[in-house]
């Protein structure tokens, strides 16, 4: 049996979402896959980045993540996305990248990989839930099956989103139960994907 090939593709200004993108391939290589950390490339322009020392600062420390490109999309058999709330919707880095896959949609490339998301807000009801089902709508596009945490692990119940992985970046960074949903969400997302895998071999 071939092993799960999984992209974790995020997005991120001031590191949350980076962090929270490390537990997921933390999760997804102890779960048995082959893994790819990486980001999206940055659209704002420099000076809206140099604007914010923490921004600067992430890019400048972020240096050495490789960018997502399509290659990474049609390599993987799932794909976990991660991105921050930004007025209640994925920001649009993340959209431009997943607006360059036409061509791979178009050709049914896209079709039947496990998706999966996670995000980070500033606010409890500051939009998580808005932003991992708007993504969703895109996998639904593709013809994806998602893979939601749903409450199948105990850290669930502590964490509290079955949408996906989400964290308040008003309280800090991520802690220990944010960081183990997001291990147990891309555990999970190996699981299903694995079987699905060997599903279609058998
Ligand atoms: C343009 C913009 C829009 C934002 N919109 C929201 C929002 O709708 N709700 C919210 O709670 N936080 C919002 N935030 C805060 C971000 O979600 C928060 O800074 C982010 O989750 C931190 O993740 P990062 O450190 O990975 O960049 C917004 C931030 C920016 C810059």
């Amino acid at each position: 049996m071939q092993p799960v090939n999984v992209a974790v593709i995020y997005y991120s200004a001031t590191g949350t979402v980076h962090t929270l993108a490390q537990a997921a391939a933390e999760g997804a290589r102890k779960a048995g896959a082959e893994v790819r950390l990486r980001k999206v490339a940055e659209t704002a322009p420099p000076e809206a980045v140099g604007s914010r020392p923490e921004w600067a600062r992430h890019v400048q420390d972020t240096a050495d993540v490789v960018e997502a490109g399509l290659d990474d999309l049609e390599w993987a058999d799932a794909v976990l996305f991660g991105t921050p709330t930004r007025f209640g919707n994925p920001a649009s880095a993340l959209r431009a990248f997943i607006e360059t896959t036409g061509a791979l949609w178009y050709q049914g490339k896209l079709a039947g990989k496990v998706y999966s998301a996670f995000t980070a807000s500033n606010t409890a009801h500051g939009g998580q839930e808005s932003t991992l089902l708007a993504l969703g709508n895109t996998f639904y596009h593709w013809g994806g099956v998602i893979v939601p945490p749903g409450y199948t692990d105990p850290v669930q119940f502590e964490s509290g989103n079955p949408y996906g992985t989400s964290h308040v970046a008003g309280d800090g960074p991520p802690g220990e139960v944010t960081l183990q949903a997001a291990r147990h969400q891309a555990g999970r997302v190996v699981d299903i994907t694995a079987a699905l895998k060997a599903g279609q071999a058998a």
